[in-house]
C-alpha cells in the first residue's frame, strides 16, 4: 500500500462519513442479498451494529498511517469475530458488499484508483483478522 493509496482511501472515506447511516443500510442490504445465511449471525440491533461497523472502518482508515498501533486492534477484532460465528469465507462476501457500497456512496468519485486502494486496504484488514482468528482456534 502506497502513501497515495492511503490518501485516496482516507479522502474518499471522509465523503462517506456524513452519509454513514445510509451507507450502513446499503451495506447490510447488499450483504444479506449476497448471502442471506449471514443474517442469522447478527443478533443485535442493526442500526447500532451499522454505527459500530462505520466507527471501526473510520478507526482503521485513520490508523493506516500508524500500522504498529492499528494491527493489534485489528487482530483483537478478528479474534472476537470467531465468537460471532464468522468464518474465513465470509470476509470475501463482506469485502464485495463494502466495495459495492462505496461505489454507490461515492458515485463518480469512486475511480478505479480509489477502488484499487480500497481493495488493498480491505484485503490487508481481512487477512490480519483471519490470521489472528486462526491462531485463536489453534490454541
Ligand atoms: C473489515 C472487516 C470487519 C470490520 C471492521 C468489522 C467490525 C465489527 C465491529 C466493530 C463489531 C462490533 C463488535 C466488536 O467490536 O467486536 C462487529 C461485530 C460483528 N461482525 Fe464484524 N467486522 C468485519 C468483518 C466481518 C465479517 C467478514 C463478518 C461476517 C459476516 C462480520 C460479522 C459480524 C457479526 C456477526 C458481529 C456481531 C453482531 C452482533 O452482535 O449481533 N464482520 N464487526
Amino acid at each position: 500500500m502506497t502513501a497515495t493509496q492511503i490518501n485516496l482511501v482516507q479522502s474518499s472515506w471522509e465523503k462517506v462519513v456524513p452519509i454513514s447511516d445510509t451507507a450502513a443500510k446499503l451495506f447490510y442490504g447488499e450483504l444479506f442479498e449476497l448471502d442471506p445465511g449471514l443474517r442469522s449471525l447478527f443478533t443485535s440491533d442493526m442500526a447500532a451494529q451499522g454505527k459500530k461497523l462505520m466507527q471501526a472502518i473510520s478507526l482503521a482508515v485513520r490508523g493506516l498511517n500508524d500500522l504498529g498501533k492499528l494491527v493489534p486492534v485489528i487482530q483483537d477484532l478478528g479474534r472476537r469475530h470467531v465468537g460471532y460465528g464468522v468464518q474465513d469465507k465470509h470476509y470475501e462476501t463482506v469485502g464485495t458488499a463494502l466495495i459495492w457500497t462505496l461505489e454507490q456512496g461515492l458515485g463518480p468519485a469512486f475511480t478505479s484508483a480509489v477502488k484499487e486502494a480500497w481493495i488493498e486496504v480491505y484485503t490487508g484488514i481481512a487477512t490480519t483478522m483471519q490470521r489472528a482468528a486462526s491462531e485463536t482456534v489453534a490454541r
